[in-house]
């Protein structure tokens, strides 16, 4: 695996549909997961359902899901008898992070110890029983820090010298609208927080409803600075847009 040129790969999927990236990567590991946040990366969720049926999916439970979300997973699961795993943080992490700065910790402090104990944490779990993850991320989510994501890259934020983890993005090059028009033709069911203002949807307290031409990014932690605002899931995305 190790031979492996990233670059090279991503550029050759670059032009293609998200779905070849996808066979690639079925097909290519064993140990692969997909995250599903819960939001409008359902479309991944259908993508690879259709190419592998059993396709693994997990989903961070960090405690503070909006209950429509929790509700949304479960359509989710049912509509295609999804094999779906819900990760939940350690209770005692969480317990001392509360006991010790409250609920909202975030609003005064950033967002950073709470999605770490809640988000991270469970998520580095996770992908220490993969070879590769695939994630929904996409250039158009997140100006400030993912207009650089590549559709195929090695994960620098969770390998270990012992063991490379590769991250897939299929969607890095689709747009908002391209992912709503799949939506819509494939009639999938979507979080119904989308029928409320809601474009990009993240834990309760730390997501709100957009005006109309907010960029979506705009509603998520809202009160901190855009390039701040990625909360460790895909930790090497700053660094990344800003060395090359
Ligand atoms: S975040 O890092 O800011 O929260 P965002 O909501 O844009 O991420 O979603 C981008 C991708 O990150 C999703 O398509 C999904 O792959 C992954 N992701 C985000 N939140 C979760 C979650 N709660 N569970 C699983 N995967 C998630
Ligand atoms: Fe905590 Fe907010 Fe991060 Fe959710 S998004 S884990 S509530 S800081």
């Amino acid at each position: 695996m190790s031979d492996i040129d990233f670059g090279l790969l991503a550029h050759r999927f670059d032009a293609s549909p998200p779905q070849q990236a996808l066979r690639w990567a079925l097909q290519e590991y064993e140990r692969i997961a997909l995250s599903f946040s819960g939001a409008e990366d359902v479309v991944l969720v259908d993508m690879a359902v259709k190419l592998r049926p059993d396709v693994k999916v997990f989903s961070l439970d960090t405690g503070r899901l909006h209950p429509d979300t929790l509700r949304y997973l479960e359509t989710v699961r049912e509509h295609y008898t999804l094999d779906l795993e819900l990760l939940v943080p350690e209770a005692a992490a969480v317990e001392i992070l509360v006991r010790n700065k409250g609920l909202f910790s975030f609003r005064r402090e950033g967002h950073g110890e709470c999605c770490g104990i809640r988000k991270v944490a469970p998520l580095k779990r996770k992908l220490a029983q993969l070879d590769a993850w695939i994630t929904g991320q996409r250039h158009d989510q997140s100006p400030g820090t993912r207009s650089r994501v590549p559709v195929v890259q090695l994960d620098q934020a969770f390998s270990t010298p012992q063991r490379q983890l590769v991250k897939i993005n299929p969607l890095a090059n689709w747009t908002s609208s391209q992912v709503w028009q799949y939506l819509r033709d494939n009639d999938l069911p979507f979080n119904p927080l989308h029928e409320r203002g809601y474009i990009s949807i993240g834990c309760e307290p730390c997501t709100r409803a957009v005006l109309p031409n907010q960029h979506e990014r705009e509603g998520r932690w809202w009160w901190e600075n855009p390039e701040d605002k990625e909360c460790g899931l895909h930790a090497g995305n700053l660094s990344r847009a800003q060395g090359s």
